[in-house]
C-alpha cells in the first residue's frame, strides 16, 4: 500500500519546527514508517539550492529565478526522496511544499498563478499532498516569534505587507482546496494546537 504525503505550511514563526516534531511522534507511535523532510531542500542538491535561495547576498533575486529554483529543488526532492518513500509504503512529512510557492512567489511576490500551475504540472503531474496542515497565526504574532531567532535570511528580511499577502494566499487556498487542507489556529497555547493536530491526524491514520 502507498504511504501518505503530509505537508505543513504557514508563515514564519507559526511553530512549524515544534509541531513537526509532535506530528513525527504521533505518526511513528501509530506504527507508520516515516520520512521527515523539508523544502526547499531534502536532498544534497536541494539543500545547495536552498542555500542560494535563502542567502541575503542575493537580495533582489529575480522572482522568476526564485520560482524556478524552488521547482528545481522540488523535482530532485520528488525523484530522490518523496516518491520512492511513498511507493515503498512509507509516510512522508514535509516542512513546506508547492503551496508555499503559491503563497510566497504567487501571493508574496505577485507572480502569475498560471505560471506556477504550469511548473507544478511539469514537475509533479497530478502528484499532490494527501493532507496539508496550515498553521495559521496573525502576521504580527508570527514575525514577533520569528524575530527572536538568529540573523534573518532573504525571506525573513521581507516587510510585514509581504507576509500579509503570503498569509492571505494560504487562507484562500485553504478555502478553495478544503478537501486536503486543515487550518490549525496556531495562535492558541501549544497544548491546544497539538490537540487540533492530533484530531486531524487520527482521522488520517484510521482512514
Ligand atoms: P523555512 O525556513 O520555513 O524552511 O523556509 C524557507 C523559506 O523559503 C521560507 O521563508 C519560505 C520560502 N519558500 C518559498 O518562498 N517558496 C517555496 O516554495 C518554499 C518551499 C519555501
Amino acid at each position: 500500500m502507498k504511504g501518505k504525503f503530509i505537508t505543513v505550511e504557514g508563515i514564519e514563526g507559526v511553530g512549524k519546527t515544534t509541531n513537526m516534531e509532535y506530528l513525527r511522534q504521533l505518526i511513528t507511535a501509530a506504527g507508520q514508517e516515516l520520512v521527515v523532510t523539508r523544502e526547499p531542500g531534502g536532498t544534497p542538491l536541494g539543500e545547495a539550492i536552498r542555500g542560494l535561495l535563502l542567502d541575503p547576498q542575493y537580495t533582489g533575486m529575480d522572482a522568476d529565478c526564485e520560482l524556478q529554483l524552488m521547482f528545481a529543488a522540488r523535482a530532485e526532492h520528488l525523484d530522490k526522496v518523496i516518491k520512492p518513500a511513498i511507493t515503498a509504503g512509507r509516510w512522508v512529512l514535509c516542512d513546506r511544499f508547492t503551496d508555499a510557492t503559491y503563497a510566497y512567489q504567487g501571493g508574496g511576490r505577485g507572480l502569475d498563478t498560471e505560471h506556477i500551475a504550469a511548473l507544478e504540472q511539469l514537475v509533479q503531474g497530478g502528484f499532490r499532498p494527501d493532507l496539508t496542515l496550515l498553521l495559521d497565526v496573525p502576521v504580527e504574532i508570527g514575525l514577533a516569534r520569528a524575530g527572536n531567532r538568529s540573523a534573518p535570511d532573504r525571506f525573513e528580511q521581507e516587510k510585514v505587507e509581504f507576509f500579509e499577502r503570503v498569509r492571505q494566499a494560504y487562507l484562500e487556498m485553504a478555502r478553495t482546496h478544503d478537501g486536503r487542507y486543515r487550518v490549525i489556529d496556531a495562535s492558541q497555547p501549544l497544548e491546544a494546537v497539538q490537540q487540533q493536530l492530533a484530531t486531524v491526524l487520527r482521522a488520517l491514520l484510521t482512514a
